[in-house]
């Protein structure tokens, strides 16, 4: 079985090293806007480790960052124009490699396709007081996009950052980095006109890499405490097998999602389904709805938030490694059924890849982000990736589905 695949082996994302990154900026920006860029700054991608679709749910998430960055390589302008060049922009939705437009004009209408992740927030700072010149920028990354990474999260955040340093800002502390991250998200709907809840943000630009952060959306902005990753001092990684099938109805479905959650807190008398998690009487209040389709949109979103305490309980804990390490991948396993059959966000290939890590033997496995495509990770003991990855992989060949990518965290 799977001879081409295992000959070939499967595809590895490898992520660039700082300097990497931060060369092809700085390359990208001077090739196109003549002279050299006064600094580079960057974001990574996210990933959840569980709690998906609980941030606006007022709920608990713990996820952590990818080692593949956004970079923008940034210089002040003298005059009130945003330039930007997007090394990506061949091949995503927009107007090709370079935008520009007066900083005064950006709207929905002006930036439109990827332009818009940056130039929203330049307009969302601008829209809270923080202001500075006109600038020129130059994006590049090694994030992939559409793997439900939270690719555009990215982008707007590493913006972010460079606007900070060049209109000197000085917003430096976890804290600011709250304030830069609400500036983001509200790009990212008012702009871009893609709802989120904040996790992805939030993640980017305020977990460093080697730690996960625990998020609590009951406040806001969130509340962020760091934790240790754990997982590589115990040889343990998270594979990610970006399925390559990103969702057209992500979207739409994101939209609905949000809005079904809303309607099933409305149908509890509760300001958020986070007021159920941990209720001793939630089980029995959400079975009594009448919605079949709220009742089961409330049930993942409960129960998620109930996993995000016990993983973080059990990561926390001082018992024998092995055995919480395999309860923290049932969760992983659960919290993916749910998403399947509660939360309807999986799909065929989300599904292959969670089934076929299972039988390749990894602790856990999950689709990761929103759903609708994009990625699926699993935790897996380290030494034992490539074989994961392989098995994966063969799999995706027998059932003659595009071969999926793959990332080590
Ligand atoms: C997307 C959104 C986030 C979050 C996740 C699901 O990444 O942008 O806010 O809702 O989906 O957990």
């Amino acid at each position: 079985m799977g001879s081409e695949a295992s000959m070939e082996g499967p595809d590895w994302v490898d992520p660039w090293t700082r300097g990497q990154g931060e060369a092809r900026a700085r390359a990208l920006f001077s090739q196109t806007w003549d002279g050299e860029a006064k600094g580079v700054w960057s974001a990574p991608g996210r990933i959840t480790i569980i709690g998906e679709h609980t941030d606006y749910n007022g709920g608990l998430s713990l996820p952590t960052v990818t080692p593949h960055r956004t970079y923008v390589a940034g210089r002040a302008r003298e005059d009130g124009r945003l330039r930007v060049v997007s090394e990506a922009g061949d091949w995503l939705e927009g107007p090709g490699r370079t935008w520009e437009c007066d900083m005064d004009l950006i709207d929905p209408t002006t930036a439109q396709g990827w332009p818009a992740y940056c130039a929203g927030v330049v307009w969302a700072l601008r829209e809270r007081g923080f202001d500075g010149p006109g600038l020129d920028l130059a994006i590049t990354s090694c994030v992939p996009p559409g793997a439900g990474l939270a690719s555009s999260g990215a982008v707007e955040c590493a913006t972010a950052l460079a606007a900070n340093a060049l209109w000197r800002l000085a917003l430096d502390s976890d804290e600011a980095h709250a304030e830069l991250a609400e500036a983001c998200l509200h790009a990212e709907e008012a702009i871009a006109g893609a709802p989120t809840g904040g996790l992805d943000q939030h993640t980017q630009l305020r977990c460093r890499e080697g730690e996960a952060l625990e998020l609590d959306f009951s406040e806001h902005p969130p509340l962020a405490q760091h934790r240790p990753l754990y997982f590589p001092d115990y040889g343990l990684g998270l594979l990610v097998i970006d399925v390559r099938t990103a969702g057209r109805r992500r979207t739409e479905g994101f939209v609905e999602r949000q809005r079904q959650c809303a309607a099933a807190a409305q149908a509890l008398g509760v300001a958020s389904l986070r007021e159920l998690a941990g209720a001793p009487d939630a089980r029995m209040r959400i079975e009594a709805l009448a919605d079949p389709v709220l009742k089961a949109r409330a049930r993942h979103v409960v129960a998620e938030i109930e996993r995000v305490s016990d993983v973080c309980a059990e990561l926390a804990n001082t018992g024998p490694a092995h055995e919480r390490f395999v309860h923290v991948g049932k969760q992983l396993y659960r919290s993916h059924a749910s998403l399947e059959v509660d939360f309807d966000v999986s799909s065929a290939d989300l599904n292959l890849a969670v089934d076929s890590a299972f039988r390749a033997g990894v602790l856990g496995a999950r689709l990761v982000g929103a759903g609708f495509g994009g990625s699926a990770i699993a935790l897996v003991r380290r030494a034992e990736a490539d074989h994961v990855a392989a098995r994966i992989d063969e799999a995706f060949v027998a059932e003659h589905r595009p071969r999926p990518r793959f990332l080590m965290v």
